[in-house]
């Protein structure tokens, strides 16, 4: 047998080979037990001595090469078949569908009511999270034995005794009202910081929104009709309000804000403990003291302010029991939304 003509054969052979199935047989034919390359071997015996070593030689690079010609087609057919799983992709299947995020509901919330506010006029106004000691308590007329004052009742950042993580966002009344004159009609939404313990209604960090209205002549009434629009906007147009009498060293007179149970409609249920009435927020006109911190002429200005906590406004209109659920990031609860 012509070893030149078996090796133009094979380059033929692997040329025409395009399935695994072709392959095999290709490999069959040269390297099978009755293969060329056996049948070739098979003849060696036969030959005089001074051939056998050259023709051995020649068998055997012949079969190196075949087998690496197997092989190299072997990874091109497998490389071939990934790609026709591709290329046969059905454009006429149904897509993948894309989970849609949609804003948090505290953020929703705050959103929401920022936008009351804003419709009867008030601006949105931001404020840092790291405040002063005198922005927190001093310029809001909390005196100095206040127990929210002491260093256990308040995150203080270490090395900066004058700096802390604000306990509310009235320090922002302070800030507003020294870098803007009168009339001032202003919401802060923001972070706030407590080291409660925390559980079903305390979180070291919650929402609020302090909102307050600066100007000649500023009545509690002001305060009154403001408040009574924005939590019918929230609540709905059939809840009852009162104002309770209250105490913040940062106004005078104070009241704690409260509206009919939403659940029981004021009939007394466990939601509002039997008492028919939700508390929702503080307020009160503010005090001259504190205008006296920033520099405001309390005989010619008057104005009101009043502090709501996001979550619980979020808590009673959806009935939300556990305010960590906020803070779980566990889409059951997000998803609602
Ligand atoms: N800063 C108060 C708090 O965190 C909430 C508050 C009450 C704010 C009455 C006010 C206010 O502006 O007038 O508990």
């Amino acid at each position: 047998m012509d070893i030149n003509a078996i090796s133009t054969q094979i380059d033929l052979d692997i040329q025409g080979v395009h399935s695994s199935e072709g392959l095999e047989e290709f490999r069959l034919k040269y390297l099978g037990r009755k293969g060329v390359i056996a049948e070739l071997t098979s003849t060696i015996p036969s030959l005089s001595k001074d051939e056998r070593a050259a023709f051995g030689q020649q068998v055997n690079s012949l079969k190196n090469r075949l087998l690496a010609l197997v092989e190299d087609k072997q990874k091109t057919l497998s490389v071939q078949s990934e790609n026709t799983t591709y290329t046969s992709f059905d454009i006429g299947m149904p897509g993948i569908a894309q989970g849609l995020g949609h804003l948090h509901p505290v953020t929703q919330i705050t959103d929401e009511i920022c936008s009351i506010f804003s419709r009867l006029g008030f601006s949105i106004v931001d404020g840092p999270e790291i405040e002063t000691e005198y922005n927190n308590f001093t310029g809001l007329n909390i005196p100095l034995e206040h127990p929210s004052r002491e260093a256990f009742d308040t995150f203080y950042l270490k090395d900066y005794a004058k700096l802390l993580l604000r306990s509310h966002t009235s320090p922002v009344q302070v800030r507003a009202m020294q870098e803007r004159k009168p009339p001032l009609a202003i919401v802060v939404p923001g972070r706030v910081y407590r080291p409660d313990a925390v559980d079903a209604s305390h979180s070291f960090m919650f929402h609020q929104i302090e909102g307050f209205m600066v100007d000649a002549g500023i009545k509690f009434s002001d305060l009154k009709g403001v408040l009574e629009k924005f939590a019918k906007a929230i609540f709905g147009n059939t809840i009852n309000m009162r104002f309770r009498p209250h105490f913040f060293p940062f106004t005078e007179p104070s009241a704690e804000v409260d509206i009919s149970c939403i659940i029981c409609k004021g009939k007394g249920c466990s939601v509002c403990g039997r008492k028919g009435w939700l508390e929702i927020l503080g307020s009160g006109m503010i005090h001259p003291h504190v205008f006296k911190h920033v520099g405001i002429d309390a005989k010619k200005y008057t104005g009101f302010a009043f502090g709501l906590g996001v979550e619980r406004i979020a808590m009673l209109k959806y009935g939300i029991n556990d305010i960590r659920l906020f803070f779980e990031n566990d889409l059951r609860f997000l998803k609602q939304f």
